[in-house]
């Protein structure tokens, strides 16, 4: 099994280039087999959900060539099934996508129940409730979502929670059905939009995504595009706080600032400097950070995908800090690990209550998902001594050579998958 083993204490410097939106790129994948004609996708992440998905298009019998790891052609011409039921489809979330995918060009879809990071129960109600109102029926059984519509038609169709899955997936759907459809409380995140505007530019009718009323008319038939994955805001904040923790200086090129707004407040509040520019920010460290609160929200309020890298770092911030996760119930599994760095956090219900501590000290600690994954490894770039993360194969889920990159800026890590090999980077890096 692969580790990650980190001699922390250097503060990160340079200049690190983001990768494409792992969340959009899940998304503009299925809607890429909503159409006879090749559709091409570049700025890809080459992460392993990624991978899943384009393997279970291929399976459902579209024609898939990865021009390199970073963009991939895909004709849906050739799709000769609707049940995705590829061997690793239930590991990733995202396979839901393909439900609102198939079922708007097919009008029937059967996919595995969806899996993905343990962070709370995440239940699918809303996306049932959507394609419900466009006429299809929805089933689950043996494991399997199953859906199927006579015709489907447009409605009117209101969330009853912010849900970037179920509006997407609504979207996927309704971009294909008769008439209008007008989605109410819809998420308002950047893939969001990334999605929307890659249906416009294969022929859809969308207006109105960003906001959170989207409404969209249907059109007969879409066409091929070329289409760029919009950057990782996640991936960008998750390099912007460990240049943060661990007081260096880094610019985050390849990035939409908008996008990173409440990322760099708090960065500001916590005492970095931040420089924008048109497509980069420069975050530059302190020794003296200083604690702040912060509340995960929809957005454009703070991310919960960004929520324990910021924890670690108000880990070793002066003062009390308060954490409070309101989007998933079991978002802060990452604690005991941390605690086991010689952080002193405690978690009430949704809340983290953090007293910022000197410093951390290194242990052997275990990524249980793939965004407090990442922010381990950050705890284990600012500690003293060795860190060895295991389980790393959820922080491959979402983050493209992220031991690269971090290395890139002067980290000392190193992936590993012997005793052996932990051994000679010791030596290595003395
Ligand atoms: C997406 O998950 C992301 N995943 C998550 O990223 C991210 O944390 C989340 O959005 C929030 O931003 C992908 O894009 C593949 P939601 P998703 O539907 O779509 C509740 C990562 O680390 N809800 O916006 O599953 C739900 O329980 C991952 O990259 C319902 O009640 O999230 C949650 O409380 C982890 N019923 C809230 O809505 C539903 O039908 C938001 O979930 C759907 C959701």
């Amino acid at each position: 099994m692969e580790q990650y083993v980190i001699k922390g204490g250097n503060p990160l410097n340079g200049e690190v280039d983001i990768s494409g939106a792992k969340n959009a790129a899940l998304a503009l994948l299925a809607a890429s087999v909503m159409t006879e004609d090749t559709v091409t996708i570049t700025n890809l992440p080459d992460v392993r959900d990624i991978n899943v998905l384009i393997e279970s298009i291929r399976d459902i019998g579209a024609t898939v060539n990865r021009v390199d790891k970073n963009c991939v052609q895909i004709n849906g011409g050739t799709i000769n099934s609707v049940t995705v039921d590829y061997e690793y489809i239930k590991k990733i979330r995202a396979s839901y996508y393909l439900l609102g995918a198939l079922l708007g060009r097919f009008h029937k879809a059967e996919v595995a129940l969806p899996g993905g990071c343990d962070i709370g129960t995440r239940p699918i109600d809303q996306h049932i409730k959507g394609f419900n109102a466009l006429g299809a029926k929805v089933l689950i059984e043996h494991g399997m979502i199953k859906t199927e519509a006579q015709e489907l038609l447009g409605n009117h169709i209101y969330m009853d929670v912010v849900s970037v899955g179920a509006t997407i997936n609504v979207m996927l759907a309704a971009v294909l059905a008769e008439g209008r459809t007008i989605i109410e409380n819809a998420a308002k995140e950047p893939h969001v939009v990334d999605v929307a505007n890659m249906l416009s530019s294969m022929g859809a009718n969308i207006k109105g995504a960003g906001t959170d009323v989207i409404r969209i008319k249907g059109v007969e038939k879409l066409h091929g595009t070329e289409y760029a994955v919009i950057p990782d805001q996640i991936e960008a904040g998750t390099f912007m706080f460990a240049a943060a923790a661990t007081n260096g200086n880094v610019l985050v090129k390849n990035v939409i600032p908008k996008h990173l707004e409440a990322i760099t407040a708090k960065l500001l509040e916590i005492g970095c400097s931040i420089e924008e520019y048109d497509d980069a920010v420069r975050v530059i460290g302190t020794k003296d950070l200083r604690s702040t609160h912060v509340k995960t929200l929809p957005y454009p309020g703070y991310p919960t995908d960004m929520q324990p890298q910021i924890a670690v770092t108000l880990a070793v911030s002066r003062g009390t800090s308060i954490v409070t996760e309101s989007i998933f119930e079991n978002r802060f599994k990452y604690v005991a690990e941390l605690a086991r760095m010689g952080a002193n956090i405690k978690v009430e219900g949704n809340t983290a209550i953090i007293n910022g501590v000197d410093g951390l000290t290194g242990a052997q600690i275990s990524a249980p998902d793939l965004r407090a994954g990442a922010a381990l490894v950050i705890a284990g770039l600012v500690a003293k001594g060795y860190t060895i993360v295991d389980d790393i194969v959820y922080i491959q889920r979402g983050y493209e050579d992220f031991e690269g990159k971090l290395r890139g800026l002067g980290a000392m890590i190193e992936k590993v998958s012997s005793e052996e090999e932990v051994t000679k980077f010791k030596l290595k890096v003395g």
